[in-house]
């Protein structure tokens, strides 16, 4: 079985709590902690940036950090992400005027780097840079807001990205992130994602008896995860 790793979007975490809420999801069981940084340019929507990263490191996470960064232009705002204690920093090359600089600045700041593909866009981008990058990132869904639908089409996109990224031989992880649920998950990760971010599908999933706990969620993805291969 793929090293399968689940991401929990915290953009769906209750903010005013949000070092428990990032506790308790990776007590129950979640390997990265996917960080979504909006600037009300780039995406109808404004979150969270360096301060808050630094915030979790501070609080104690150590799992790995998934910087996800909806905004443009990027260049500034990277090293201020790799000191905060970003693990991963990936970028939308629409937000990037030269994007093989991007790439390499990213993990010159000690970083592992991903290009992030919108669900028009397409994945010719990696064309001449794949050997720069430590993650594709597969938009589900129009970046911007939490709780949308899965885009199917974005399953014919996984199984391209799948093949170039064999074919290469690079070690690079296939992510897809939106609208990815219990119900979902396995027919994705059979589509060839190996990392699911998943926002208002896990933080909204709390266990019925502890609205602290989400053992019960991520066990569910998980038994989805492990019958792959046998759908
Ligand atoms: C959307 C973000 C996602 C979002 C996913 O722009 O990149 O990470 O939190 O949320 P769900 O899993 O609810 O679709
Ligand atoms: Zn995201």
């Amino acid at each position: 079985m793929p090293d399968y790793q689940i991401a929990p979007s915290i953009l769906s975490a209750d903010f005013a709590r949000l070092g428990e809420e990032v506790d308790n999801v990776l007590a129950a069981g979640a390997d990265i902690v996917h960080f979504d940084v909006m600037d009300n340019h780039y995406v109808p929507n404004l979150t969270i940036g360096p301060l808050v990263c630094e915030a979790l490191r501070k609080h104690g996470v150590e799992a790995p950090i998934d910087v996800h960064l909806m905004v443009s232009p990027v260049d500034r705002i990277i090293p201020d992400f790799a000191a905060a204690g970003a693990t991963y920093i990936t970028f939308h090359p629409e937000a990037s005027e030269h994007i093989d600089r991007s790439l390499a600045l990213v993990r010159e700041h000690g970083c592992r780097s991903g290009l992030v593909f919108n669900p028009a866009t397409p994945l010719s981008y990696l064309d001449y840079v794949l050997d720069k990058v430590d993650m594709i990132l597969l938009m589900s869904v129009n970046p911007g807001f939490g709780g949308q639908s899965f885009i199917p089409a974005a399953l014919d996109k996984l199984r391209a990205a799948r093949a170039l990224i064999d074919a290469s031989g690079f070690d690079i992880r296939l992510e897809i992130d939106g609208g990815v649920k219990v119900d979902n998950i396995a027919e994705i990760a059979a589509a060839g994602a190996d990392t699911f971010v998943s926002g208002s599908g896990i933080f909204g999933k709390a266990d019925a008896a502890d609205p602290n706990r989400y053992d019960g969620i991520i066990a569910r993805m998980r038994d989805e995860l492990a019958r792959v291969g046998s759908v």
